[in-house]
Protein backbone atom coordinates (compact mmCIF):
# COMPACT_ATOMS: atom_id res chain seq x y z
CA UNK A 1 0.00 0.00 0.00
CA UNK A 2 1.62 3.38 -0.86
CA UNK A 3 1.35 6.14 1.42
CA UNK A 4 -1.00 8.91 0.85
CA UNK A 5 1.41 11.41 -0.41
CA UNK A 6 3.35 9.40 -2.36
CA UNK A 7 0.01 8.33 -4.11
CA UNK A 8 -1.34 11.84 -4.84
CA UNK A 9 2.14 12.75 -6.44
CA UNK A 10 1.91 9.83 -8.60
CA UNK A 11 -1.18 9.57 -9.41
CA UNK A 12 -2.71 11.34 -12.45
CA UNK A 13 -5.60 11.36 -15.18
CA UNK A 14 -5.41 8.19 -17.57
CA UNK A 15 -6.13 8.73 -20.56
CA UNK A 16 -5.93 5.73 -22.23
CA UNK A 17 -6.31 2.24 -20.38
CA UNK A 18 -5.08 -1.10 -21.29
CA UNK A 19 -8.76 -3.03 -22.42
CA UNK A 20 -6.89 -6.49 -21.17
CA UNK A 21 -6.11 -5.91 -17.59
CA UNK A 22 -8.93 -6.04 -14.64
CA UNK A 23 -9.20 -4.85 -11.09
CA UNK A 24 -9.49 -7.64 -9.34
CA UNK A 25 -12.86 -8.50 -7.44
CA UNK A 26 -10.38 -7.94 -3.86
CA UNK A 27 -10.35 -4.73 -5.08
CA UNK A 28 -12.99 -3.56 -6.36
CA UNK A 29 -14.87 -4.40 -3.02
CA UNK A 30 -12.37 -2.10 -1.45
CA UNK A 31 -13.49 0.37 -3.40
CA UNK A 32 -17.08 -0.69 -3.23
CA UNK A 33 -15.93 0.18 0.70
CA UNK A 34 -14.37 3.55 0.02
CA UNK A 35 -17.57 4.84 -1.74
CA UNK A 36 -20.02 3.58 0.70
CA UNK A 37 -17.69 5.06 3.56
CA UNK A 38 -17.35 8.61 2.73
CA UNK A 39 -18.16 11.62 4.69
CA UNK A 40 -21.21 13.94 3.72
CA UNK A 41 -22.48 16.12 5.63
CA UNK A 42 -25.77 15.47 8.38
CA UNK A 43 -24.68 11.84 7.29
CA UNK A 44 -26.85 12.69 4.46
CA UNK A 45 -25.08 10.27 1.45
CA UNK A 46 -27.07 12.12 -0.83
CA UNK A 47 -25.90 9.47 -3.43
CA UNK A 48 -25.71 6.15 -5.85
CA UNK A 49 -22.95 4.39 -7.29
CA UNK A 50 -23.36 2.15 -10.62
CA UNK A 51 -20.76 0.70 -11.18
CA UNK A 52 -19.90 -1.24 -15.26
CA UNK A 53 -17.71 -4.07 -15.53
CA UNK A 54 -18.81 -5.86 -18.06
CA UNK A 55 -18.86 -4.54 -22.02
CA UNK A 56 -22.53 -3.92 -21.69
CA UNK A 57 -22.86 -1.90 -19.10
CA UNK A 58 -19.70 0.23 -20.55
CA UNK A 59 -21.68 0.48 -23.61
CA UNK A 60 -24.53 1.87 -21.43
CA UNK A 61 -22.14 4.01 -19.72
CA UNK A 62 -20.61 5.36 -23.12
CA UNK A 63 -23.82 6.21 -24.76
CA UNK A 64 -23.25 9.69 -22.16
CA UNK A 65 -19.91 10.43 -24.55
CA UNK A 66 -22.01 10.61 -27.33
CA UNK A 67 -21.42 13.72 -29.73
CA UNK A 68 -19.08 16.70 -28.51
CA UNK A 69 -17.52 14.36 -25.24
CA UNK A 70 -16.95 11.44 -28.14
CA UNK A 71 -13.07 11.92 -26.91
CA UNK A 72 -14.02 10.15 -23.49
CA UNK A 73 -15.51 7.47 -24.95
CA UNK A 74 -12.81 4.86 -25.32
CA UNK A 75 -12.08 5.62 -21.65
CA UNK A 76 -15.15 4.43 -20.54
CA UNK A 77 -15.07 1.15 -22.90
CA UNK A 78 -11.41 0.43 -22.37
CA UNK A 79 -11.34 0.82 -18.72
CA UNK A 80 -11.87 -2.41 -16.16
CA UNK A 81 -14.76 -0.68 -14.48
CA UNK A 82 -16.40 2.13 -14.84
CA UNK A 83 -18.03 4.09 -11.70
CA UNK A 84 -21.29 6.43 -12.29
CA UNK A 85 -21.43 8.74 -9.47
CA UNK A 86 -25.40 9.92 -8.81
CA UNK A 87 -27.00 12.27 -6.82
CA UNK A 88 -30.11 11.24 -4.95
CA UNK A 89 -32.91 14.24 -6.16
CA UNK A 90 -35.53 12.98 -3.22
CA UNK A 91 -32.96 14.89 -0.29
CA UNK A 92 -36.19 15.70 1.69
CA UNK A 93 -37.57 14.64 5.48
CA UNK A 94 -38.32 11.32 4.40
CA UNK A 95 -34.80 10.83 3.20
CA UNK A 96 -33.88 12.26 6.36
CA UNK A 97 -36.13 9.84 8.24
CA UNK A 98 -34.10 7.34 6.39
CA UNK A 99 -30.53 8.01 7.45
CA UNK A 100 -31.58 8.57 11.24
CA UNK A 101 -33.25 5.19 11.08
CA UNK A 102 -30.15 3.33 9.93
CA UNK A 103 -28.16 5.42 12.62
CA UNK A 104 -30.01 4.06 14.86
CA UNK A 105 -30.11 0.72 13.59
CA UNK A 106 -26.53 1.20 13.69
CA UNK A 107 -26.46 1.94 17.38
CA UNK A 108 -25.32 5.78 17.33
CA UNK A 109 -29.01 6.64 18.65
CA UNK A 110 -29.50 5.70 22.21
CA UNK A 111 -33.48 6.12 21.90
CA UNK A 112 -36.66 7.05 20.15
CA UNK A 113 -36.45 10.51 21.80
CA UNK A 114 -32.91 10.87 20.70
CA UNK A 115 -34.13 9.82 17.36
CA UNK A 116 -36.86 12.58 17.36
CA UNK A 117 -33.88 15.13 18.64
CA UNK A 118 -31.37 13.94 16.20
CA UNK A 119 -34.20 14.46 13.14
CA UNK A 120 -34.45 17.94 14.40
CA UNK A 121 -31.43 18.96 14.41
CA UNK A 122 -30.58 18.17 11.70
CA UNK A 123 -33.76 19.49 9.98
CA UNK A 124 -32.29 22.61 10.45
CA UNK A 125 -29.61 22.50 7.66
CA UNK A 126 -31.79 20.19 4.86
CA UNK A 127 -34.57 22.93 5.35
CA UNK A 128 -31.45 25.73 5.13
CA UNK A 129 -30.62 24.19 1.55
CA UNK A 130 -34.69 23.53 0.33
CA UNK A 131 -36.09 26.11 1.65
CA UNK A 132 -33.43 29.40 2.46
CA UNK A 133 -30.52 28.94 0.63
CA UNK A 134 -32.73 26.64 -2.15
CA UNK A 135 -29.51 25.01 -3.50
CA UNK A 136 -30.59 21.73 -2.03
CA UNK A 137 -29.04 19.77 -4.96
CA UNK A 138 -26.22 21.62 -5.91
CA UNK A 139 -25.66 20.63 -1.72
CA UNK A 140 -25.85 17.29 -2.58
CA UNK A 141 -24.19 17.22 -5.66
CA UNK A 142 -20.70 18.69 -3.78
CA UNK A 143 -21.55 15.55 -1.04
CA UNK A 144 -20.85 13.37 -4.21
CA UNK A 145 -17.82 15.57 -4.79
CA UNK A 146 -16.39 14.08 -1.71
CA UNK A 147 -16.67 10.75 -2.84
CA UNK A 148 -15.26 11.18 -5.84
CA UNK A 149 -11.92 12.78 -4.36
CA UNK A 150 -12.17 9.55 -2.10
CA UNK A 151 -12.30 7.35 -4.62
CA UNK A 152 -9.64 9.25 -6.77
CA UNK A 153 -6.73 9.42 -3.74
CA UNK A 154 -8.12 5.55 -2.13
CA UNK A 155 -7.59 3.91 -5.94
CA UNK A 156 -4.16 6.09 -6.39
CA UNK A 157 -3.21 4.14 -2.88
CA UNK A 158 -4.20 0.82 -4.48
CA UNK A 159 -1.91 1.20 -7.95
CA UNK A 160 -5.07 1.29 -9.83
CA UNK A 161 -5.77 4.44 -12.52
CA UNK A 162 -8.18 6.05 -12.86
CA UNK A 163 -9.95 9.10 -14.84
CA UNK A 164 -12.67 11.23 -13.79
CA UNK A 165 -15.02 12.12 -16.55
CA UNK A 166 -17.43 15.65 -16.05
CA UNK A 167 -17.19 15.44 -19.67
CA UNK A 168 -20.42 13.46 -20.94
CA UNK A 169 -24.17 14.20 -21.34
CA UNK A 170 -26.00 13.89 -18.64
CA UNK A 171 -29.45 13.78 -20.18
CA UNK A 172 -28.27 10.90 -22.08
CA UNK A 173 -26.38 8.53 -19.66
CA UNK A 174 -29.45 9.34 -16.97
CA UNK A 175 -31.76 7.83 -20.30
CA UNK A 176 -28.94 4.76 -20.65
CA UNK A 177 -28.74 3.91 -17.28
CA UNK A 178 -33.04 4.32 -16.05
CA UNK A 179 -31.61 7.05 -13.58
CA UNK A 180 -34.28 9.56 -13.02
CA UNK A 181 -37.11 6.60 -12.91
CA UNK A 182 -34.96 5.92 -9.85
CA UNK A 183 -34.73 9.42 -8.44
CA UNK A 184 -31.29 9.81 -9.46
CA UNK A 185 -29.15 11.83 -11.79
CA UNK A 186 -25.46 11.38 -12.92
CA UNK A 187 -23.18 13.64 -11.45
CA UNK A 188 -19.94 12.20 -12.47
CA UNK A 189 -18.24 9.24 -14.16
CA UNK A 190 -14.63 7.69 -13.09
CA UNK A 191 -12.99 5.43 -15.25
CA UNK A 192 -10.94 2.71 -13.54
CA UNK A 193 -8.08 0.51 -14.41
CA UNK A 194 -4.53 0.04 -15.46
CA UNK A 195 -2.75 2.61 -18.25
CA UNK A 196 -1.74 1.71 -21.94
CA UNK A 197 1.26 2.26 -23.20
CA UNK A 198 -0.20 4.81 -25.58
CA UNK A 199 -1.10 7.05 -22.58
CA UNK A 200 0.76 10.17 -23.84
CA UNK A 201 -0.56 11.45 -20.25
CA UNK A 202 1.70 8.88 -18.43
CA UNK A 203 5.08 10.48 -19.11
CA UNK A 204 3.93 14.21 -18.60
CA UNK A 205 5.08 15.97 -15.13
CA UNK A 206 2.52 16.92 -12.90
CA UNK A 207 1.37 20.84 -12.75
CA UNK A 208 0.09 22.42 -9.80
CA UNK A 209 0.17 26.33 -8.66
CA UNK A 210 2.90 26.74 -5.95
CA UNK A 211 2.20 25.90 -2.30
CA UNK A 212 2.56 30.02 -1.71
CA UNK A 213 -0.56 30.32 -4.46
CA UNK A 214 -2.62 28.52 -2.83
CA UNK A 215 -1.58 27.86 0.84
CA UNK A 216 -1.60 31.08 3.63
CA UNK A 217 -0.36 30.02 6.55
CA UNK A 218 -1.74 32.46 9.49
C1 LIG B 1 -14.29 16.54 -11.68
C2 LIG B 1 -13.29 16.29 -12.77
C3 LIG B 1 -13.72 16.14 -14.08
C4 LIG B 1 -12.82 15.85 -15.10
N1 LIG B 1 -13.28 15.58 -16.38
C5 LIG B 1 -12.41 15.11 -17.31
C6 LIG B 1 -12.88 14.63 -18.56
O1 LIG B 1 -14.08 14.69 -18.88
N2 LIG B 1 -11.99 14.11 -19.43
C7 LIG B 1 -10.64 14.03 -19.13
O2 LIG B 1 -9.88 13.52 -19.95
N3 LIG B 1 -10.15 14.50 -17.95
C8 LIG B 1 -11.01 15.01 -17.03
N4 LIG B 1 -10.54 15.45 -15.81
C9 LIG B 1 -9.09 15.41 -15.53
C10 LIG B 1 -8.46 16.78 -15.21
O3 LIG B 1 -8.19 17.47 -16.40
C11 LIG B 1 -7.19 16.53 -14.39
O4 LIG B 1 -7.58 15.98 -13.14
C12 LIG B 1 -6.38 17.78 -14.13
O5 LIG B 1 -5.86 18.30 -15.34
C13 LIG B 1 -5.23 17.50 -13.18
O6 LIG B 1 -4.40 16.50 -13.69
P1 LIG B 1 -4.13 15.13 -12.94
O7 LIG B 1 -5.45 14.51 -12.59
O8 LIG B 1 -3.41 14.29 -13.98
O9 LIG B 1 -3.29 15.38 -11.73
C14 LIG B 1 -11.43 15.77 -14.80
C15 LIG B 1 -11.01 15.95 -13.47
C16 LIG B 1 -11.91 16.19 -12.47
C17 LIG B 1 -11.41 16.29 -11.05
Amino acid sequence: MTSILTAAQQRYTTKAFDANKRISDADMAQIEELLRLSPSSINAQPWHFVIASTPEGKALVAKGTEGAYASNAPKVLNASHVVVLCTRMDIDGAHLQRVVDQEYADGRIANEAAKAANYKGRSFFLNLHRFQNRDVQHWADKQVYLALGTLLLGVATMGIDACPIEGFDNALLDEALGLREQGLSSTVVVALGYRSDADVNASLPKSRFSASQVITRI
